[in-house]
C-alpha cells in the first residue's frame, strides 16, 4: 500500500515537472505539420527546464545591474588586476613555503665554450657601461677586486639577474637572457678580474672579493 503511494506520489511530481502528455494520447496535442509522414507534436516545455530558464534570466539581470551600472565597484579590468595581484601573492607564498624549488644552481663556468659564449653576449648587451674591457664607464670597474654588490659567481649572477640599486643603471636581465646565459656571462665577468683594461675607472664598493 505504502509503495503504491509512494510510487504514485513520484509520478505526480515527475509528471508535475514535466508535463508530459500522457502516452496513448498524442492525438491530443498532434499538429498539421507532417514531413513526409513525420508528424509533429506539440509538447508543453517541461515545468523544470521553464523554471531553469526563468533563474537563468533572473541572473542575468542581477549580473547586469552589478557589472555595468557600478563600474566603481566592479570592471573586468578591476577583476583581472585584482586576481593577478592575488596570483602573484599565492606565488610568492609558493616561493617561500619551497625555496627548494626556485634555486637555481649558479655554476661557475671555466671553459672556453662558455666563455667565448659569455663574452658575446656581454659585448652585446653590458659594453655601453662597463666597456668591452671591463673598464667601467656609467657601470663600475668589473677587473678589480671591489664590488658595490657583492662578488662572487652567486652574487654577481644575482646582480645581473636582478639588477643593481634602483635608479643607478643596472637593469634586471632575467626577462632577457636566460639563465645559463646569465651564468656564463658571470663567469665572463669574474674572468676579467685581475685583466688590466685601457681605461680603468676608480674602485667603487667597499666588498673586497677575489677570485682564488
Ligand atoms: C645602462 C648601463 C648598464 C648596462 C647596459 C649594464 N650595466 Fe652593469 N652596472 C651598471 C651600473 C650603473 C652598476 C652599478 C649598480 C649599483 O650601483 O647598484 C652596474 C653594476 C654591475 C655589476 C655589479 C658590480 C659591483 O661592483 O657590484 C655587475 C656584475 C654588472 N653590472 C654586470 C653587468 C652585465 C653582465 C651586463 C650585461 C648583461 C651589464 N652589467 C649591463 C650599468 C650597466
Amino acid at each position: 500500500m505504502t509503495t503504491d503511494k509512494k510510487d504514485s506520489f513520484l509520478k505526480r511530481l515527475l509528471k508535475s515537472l514535466t508535463k508530459a502528455n500522457e502516452l496513448g494520447q498524442e492525438d491530443q496535442i498532434m499538429t498539421n505539420h507532417d514531413y513526409d509522414g513525420i508528424r509533429e507534436l506539440d509538447n508543453v516545455l517541461p515545468p523544470w527546464w521553464l523554471y531553469g530558464f526563468y533563474i537563468t534570466i533572473i541572473i542575468g539581470i542581477f549580473y547586469y545591474v552589478q557589472v555595468f551600472t557600478n563600474p566603481e565597484e566592479y570592471s573586468q579590468e578591476k577583476e583581472y588586476i585584482n586576481e593577478v595581484a592575488q596570483a602573484n601573492k599565492a606565488i610568492e607564498v609558493y616561493k617561500n613555503e619551497h625555496p627548494e624549488l626556485f634555486k637555481v644552481d649558479v655554476v661557475l663556468f671555466t671553459d672556453a665554450e662558455n666563455l667565448t659564449a659569455g663574452k658575446t653576449i656581454f659585448l652585446t648587451n653590458c659594453v655601453a657601461c662597463h666597456m668591452a674591457d671591463g673598464g667601467g664607464g656609467i657601470g663600475p670597474n668589473l677587473t678589480d677586486d671591489h664590488w658595490i654588490l657583492g662578488g662572487g659567481i652567486e652574487k654577481i649572477y644575482h646582480t645581473i639577474s636582478e639588477g643593481g640599486r634602483t635608479g643607478k643603471g643596472m637593469i634586471s636581465w632575467k626577462a632577457a637572457l636566460k639563465s645559463v646565459q646569465m651564468q656564463q656571462v658571470a663567469s665572463y665577468v669574474i674572468s676579467l678580474q685581475g685583466t688590466t683594461p685601457a681605461n680603468p675607472k676608480a674602485s667603487q664598493g667597499d666588498i673586497v672579493w677575489t677570485k682564488q
